[in-house]
């Protein structure tokens, strides 16, 4: 018979609950209560999170600012106005100056940086409360933030004082805004489209071989209407500046050297595209992870059908993307689903209920073949069998046994506040496999240091490094307050401390750190300080002045970080 607690306790000889709680020995429930496995890094003393509102780096480490926000390119847009740095610096990838001869110059380069989404308040001066009040906006504000988006191509140097410096009217600097004239679809769904204008949401990217950059267009849906619930950009107050949804949403490729015209690659998909990781299947096909970036959407991988030639022209070589298989992932089934229009497959994607869902929103809605099919990839890879995620951030694949790295952010909608980290393992290291395997390799929380993982990089050591996106809302709050400011951590893949997270960076207040790219000698690292002081009410009541500091309104900027060996 088991002991009442009453009798339990006389049997402890302790006669009272309270004395046996003050006679448990001294031991701290603070958090992190896990003993970490990890051994200190060689390279680096990791810092502690902070909430001050500065960039903070290990000691023997040290940052510049590259380019800010709303600095001259000293280049002229095509209507003769002038060109500036955009809004909300994301992904970078750096290109030596002399890539397209071999090259892999590591102290003059061009960068392709993506510019995510504008803040209103600093961009036309509409403000928090004029969006709760439902005031809508003029062109001219409408016009200020289609400048803001879309990328940047900026020509930057190491000087003798071994400082990183953009080079002003370069001819090399150019933007791409959404008001871009014309960029020209490819692939199944070429004819339906024909052009874009512009591009918009460009989150994270990628780098091909032959040295252009692939540029991801992620939340599209935020920029036309109004929900005073939610938060749009307006943009079809002005219907002369509405943008069409169908032309948004793709992966964009973007030659920084300006030989090749920017194309949207329509055999890659439409969905919120978070990023594009490139590599080779084991028949030289070029192999493309991207990842979904909203709650219990999918990851994808294309596979090209002509393998990628080294020696070919870069006008040769980009046709890759052009024409191939779009895949999405079954994690149950360790299966990669081919997401291609065939009888049976169209009676499986009319009959789903996800299809009914679509045709309910939009009655004009159908996928009657391949290029409707990937207009509305999601539903497709739904109805397929796709696993629904937990918000896919980027891929990366390991620069030494080729496994694919993927951050899934958080889902609050089942309790996953802290996000983790997978890691997938293709059938016969073949990235064109159509079969995997996959392991939980980090998971976000007090215990491992970090929370909501979304931009990865490799350092040549095979490092992940991993930065932080706990929204802006939640930093500090609830389950984050052990977090502080977002930040940049690094988790070694190999040896004694092997998935351990040790903090590098912290952000300034109300930041996130995005776009994290290492120089081919891995020397500097360029990294993206995007959003300071995003939830500012107003002009006069600013919660960040980085990195001018003073009054100064906070300003999104590229960060060279030079201390490596
Ligand atoms: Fe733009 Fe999914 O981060
Ligand atoms: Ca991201
Ligand atoms: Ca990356
Ligand atoms: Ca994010």
């Amino acid at each position: 018979m088991l002991p009442s607690r009453r009798s339990f306790l006389r049997y402890l000889g302790l006669g009272s609950y309270a004395t046996l709680v003050s006679s448990r020995p001294a031991v701290s429930a603070d958090f992190p209560t896990r003993k970490r496995r990890a051994k200190p890094l060689e390279f680096f003393e990791p810092i502690k999170p902070s909430k001050a509102d500065e960039l903070i780096l290990p000691k023997g480490f040290r940052s510049e600012i590259v380019i800010s926000w709303d600095q001259p390119l000293g280049t002229k847009a095509p209507d003769g106005s002038a060109e500036k740095f955009g809004f909300n610096n994301d992904f970078i990838a750096y290109f030596p100056i002399d890539a397209l001869k071999g090259g892999t110059n590591s102290k003059e380069g061009l960068l392709w940086v993506n510019h995510e989404y504008p803040n209103p308040l600093f961009q036309s001066g509409y403000t928090p409360a004029d969006y709760k009040a439902g005031k809508k906006k003029t062109s001219e504000q409408i016009a200020a933030e289609r400048l803001a988006v879309g990328g940047s191509v900026v020509h930057v140097k190491l000087d003798a004082e071994q400082k990183w410096k953009f080079v002003p009217n370069s001819p090399l600097n150019r933007r791409i805004t959404a008001t871009y004239p014309e960029i020209a679809f490819t692939g199944p769904a070429e004819k339906l489209l024909k052009t874009a204008v512009g591009s918009l949401a460009n989150c994270s990217g990628g780098r091909t071989p032959w040295f252009t950059a692939l540029s991801c267009e992620e939340n599209y849906p935020d920029y036309n209407g109004y929900d005073p619930k939610d938060y749009f950009y307006r943009w079809s107050d002005d219907p002369k500046q509405a943008i069409d949804e169908t032309r948004y949403g793709w992966v964009m490729e973007v030659d920084p050297f300006g030989e090749l015209p920017p194309l949207k690659h329509t055999a890659l998909g439409r969905f919120k595209h978070e990023n594009a990781a490139v590599t080779r299947g084991a028949k030289g096909q070029l192999v493309v992870y991207m990842g979904d970036d909203e709650v219990d959407q999918h990851l994808y991988k294309f596979v090209s059908d002509i393998p990628d030639d080294p020696k070919a022209s870069r006008e040769q070589r980009r046709k890759c993307l052009q024409q191939g298989t779009l895949y999405a992932a079954d994690l149950a089934k360790g299966r990669w689903i081919p997401l291609v229009f065939t009888p049976q497959t169209a009676k499986i994607i009319q009959e789903s209920s996800a299809y009914a869902a679509a045709k309910k929103l939009d009655e004009k809605f159908q996928i009657t073949n391949q290029a409707e099919l990937l207009i509305h990839t999601r539903v497709a890879a739904r109805a397929l069998g796709a696993t629904p995620l937990d918000r896919c951030e980027d891929c990366e694949v390991h620069p030494r046994d080729g496994s694919v790295y993927v951050a899934m952010t958080n889902n609050s909608r089942h309790g996953n506040l802290y996000g983790h980290i997978v890691r997938l393992v293709e059938d016969h290291d073949d990235a064109a496999a159509e079969s995997f395997q996959y392991e939980v390799y980090l998971a976000g929380g007090p215990q491992s240091g970090l929370a909501c993982p979304d931009n990865l990089a490799f350092d040549q050591q095979g490092n992940l490094w991993v930065v932080c996106d706990i929204s802006t809302e939640k930093m500090g709050r609830g389950a984050y307050k052990p977090f502080g400011n977002n930040g940049l951590f690094v988790v070694p893949t190999m040896g004694d401390s092997a998935g351990d997270a040790f903090q590098f960076a912290s952000g300034p207040v109300e930041c996130e750190l995005t776009g994290p790219w290492f120089t081919e000698d891995g020397k500097t690292l360029f990294l993206s300080v995007q959003h300071p002081g995003e939830l500012s009410p107003a002009l006069d009541q600013l919660t960040s002045h980085w990195p001018n500091g003073g009054m100064d309104v906070p300003r999104p900027s590229v960060v060279a970080i030079r201390g490596f060996a």
